[in-house]
């Protein structure tokens, strides 16, 4: 079964969001939503959200699930919004919890801010399955970025979220807070595992020294010969020591403080105060 797969690219965030389509049916899921939000004035913006809802409305699609590979740093997810207007269930990773118990503490959260993952629909593990129309997709466990990272495969496509990025441009960071480059590296032979022929749509791209365009799918094959990262002849070791140097120049994502506050509600604002105004907050001195 191969899905019929539509990305819409945000180059504010660099984030790839995906319609995933059952070739045999209207149904279809949506992976990795955007939220636009500029930090500066405040201010949420629906345009990358819309576009996707305009795709789903246009070709008459049933969304049947708006999943998310983890708790993004870099951007907010729309998923509330989108399931608001087309429906869907939130999926995320049932270590969720885990991350919602450290960033709990890190914004001083309440009790009021629940650590169960129940904001969101359904909570996989590794080995789930789940229906999209006819099209199965299997769930496989990846963290090392983040603790509940997921790699959603569906059918002949692997939705790896952040853990590889293009050949030419490796894996993504392991020093957020849970996170850990010797367990990314073993998340990541797990899905070079997969079928050579398997296509892998990756969550974020950032061009590459010598390549001037944006680029997203690649294949099993080409990551496991290529990836500049893990590809052919790198082993553990040399990862782990890579990934940590490189980790240790690499500034916050812009949108880390927002993204991490709304992204752990399953893209909800936190509760509006006794006047109805939203905030978020910005901890000083601790990530
Ligand atoms: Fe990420």
């Amino acid at each position: 079964m191969s899905p019929e797969v539509t990305a819409f690219f945000d180059p504010a965030t660099f984030t790839i969001s995906y319609v995933v389509k059952d070739p045999e049916g209207s149904s279809c899921a949506i992976v990795d939503s955007v939220l636009d939000f500029d930090y500066s004035s405040g201010r949420t913006d629906t345009r990358s959200a819309d576009a996707v809802i305009k795709f789903v409305q246009d070709n008459n699609l049933n969304v049947e699930w708006l999943l998310e590979s983890h708790v993004h740093a870099d951007h907010l997810s729309a998923a509330p919004y989108i399931q608001e207007r087309v429906g869907g269930k939130i999926g995320i990773g049932d270590r969720i919890t885990v991350v919602q118990d450290t960033f709990g503490k890190v914004f001083n959260e309440g009790t009021e801010f629940q650590r169960d993952g129940s904001q969101f629909d359904k909570l996989f593990v590794e080995g789930d399955s789940f229906m999209i129309g006819q099209m199965r997709g299997d769930v496989l466990h990846t963290p090392g970025h983040t603790p509940a990272c997921l790699t959603y495969v569906i059918g002949d496509a692997a939705f790896v979220g952040d853990t590889l990025f293009m050949p030419d441009f490796g894996t993504a960071r392991c020093d957020f807070p849970g996170g850990s480059a010797e367990t990314l590296y073993n998340s990541i032979q797990k899905i070079l595992a997969l079928p050579d022929e398997t296509r892998i749509f990756v969550g974020h791209d950032y061009k590459a020294p010598g390549r001037d365009v944006y680029a997203w799918e690649t294949t099993v094959g080409e990551q496991k010969a290529k990836n500049i990262h893990v590809g052919e002849g790198k082993d553990e070791g040399e990862f782990i020591k890579m990934r940590t140097e490189r980790d240790a120049t690499l500034a916050m994502p812009k949108l880390i403080i927002p993204s991490l506050q709304v992204n752990m509600r399953a893209g909800q604002m936190p509760e509006p105060d006794e006047h109805g105004d939203v905030f978020l907050k910005v901890p000083v001195n601790k990530l």
